[in-house]
């Protein structure tokens, strides 16, 4: 498994500077999470980490090699909901794998192995419309971990689901982490996600954007739901708050 360098990353879209110098490190089976207000360059940090986006300077690598065009050792997990609703479970799951050329026979225990990992032994067979939204999102998680990638870039890849199974999801990746040891660069605007998730949190400001703050989260694993309800917990979530504040009354606006 192999971790992301982040070397000093610029990048522009016409005349607007969207990421100054970054440069950042998520170890070999680091989980990191990013958060920072919309607009800050987030969504473009991950596809240029993903290869999908160069930037104007700087360089990335996946544990020593240098990336240039798409990334075969990453997988993304997206918010949007990018299952294709005419495709079964097992038929969506698999979809990473076919665009790679990987031949599915061989790997097809190892994938039904993958949605019995996340939650969806049995589910092989339904379609998007008959899965609630956790479920096509484990979906998705199933999809990116079938190409077996060193490192999961995950982009706000629980928002759109409600509080509880937000919470339910956030206990789930924590698990499947532990049992397939990614190296996870995961963005969310939710800062509780961001802490409990994380062994460091990055705060990205904007305008152009920059990493303000790097933030090691002390707490040890496993780590059960009720550490969001500990005063250490609500103590580190204030802190970052308070750099989130610092960043938006410096650039204006949110
Ligand atoms: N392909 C693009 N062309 C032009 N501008 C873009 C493009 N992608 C992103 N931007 C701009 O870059 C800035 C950062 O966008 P984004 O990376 O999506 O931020 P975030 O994910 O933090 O909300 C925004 O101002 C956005 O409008
Ligand atoms: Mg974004």
């Amino acid at each position: 498994m192999r971790g992301v360098s982040v070397q000093s990353i610029t990048k522009s879209f016409g005349d607007g500077l969207v990421l100054r110098d970054i440069s950042f490190t998520a170890g070999a089976g680091e989980f990191v999470t990013i958060v920072g207000p919309s607009g800050c360059g987030k969504t473009t940090l991950l596809r240029i980490i993903d290869g999908l986006e160069e930037g104007d300077s700087g360089e990335v690598r996946i544990g020593d090699r240098l990336v240039s065009g798409p990334a075969r050792e990453c997988a993304f997990v997206f918010q949007a909901d990018s299952l294709m609703p005419w495709r079964t479970v097992f038929d969506n799951a698999k979809l990473g794998m076919e665009l790679r050329k990987m031949d599915i026979q061989t790997h097809k225990d190892r994938l039904k192995e993958l949605l019995q990992l996340v939650g969806l032994g049995g589910f092989e067979k339904y379609y998007p419309r008959q899965l609630s939204g956790g479920m096509r999102q484990r979906v998705n998680l199933a999809r990116a971990l079938a190409v077996d990638p060193d490192v999961l870039l995950m982009d706000e890849p629980f928002a759109a689901l409600d509080a509880q199974t937000r919470e339910i999801m956030q206990t789930e990746l924590l698990r499947i982490w532990s049992d397939q040891r990614k190296t996870v660069v995961f963005i969310t605007h939710q800062l509780d996600e961001a802490v409990y998730l994380a062994d460091r949190v990055l705060v990205m400001g904007r305008k152009p954007g920059v990493i303000a703050d790097d933030i090691t989260v002390p707490f040890s694993r496993p780590r059960e739901l009720s550490l969001k309800r500990t005063g250490e917990f609500g103590q580190l979530v204030e802190r970052i708050w308070g750099t989130i504040e610092g960043v938006i009354r410096e650039t204006g606006g949110i």
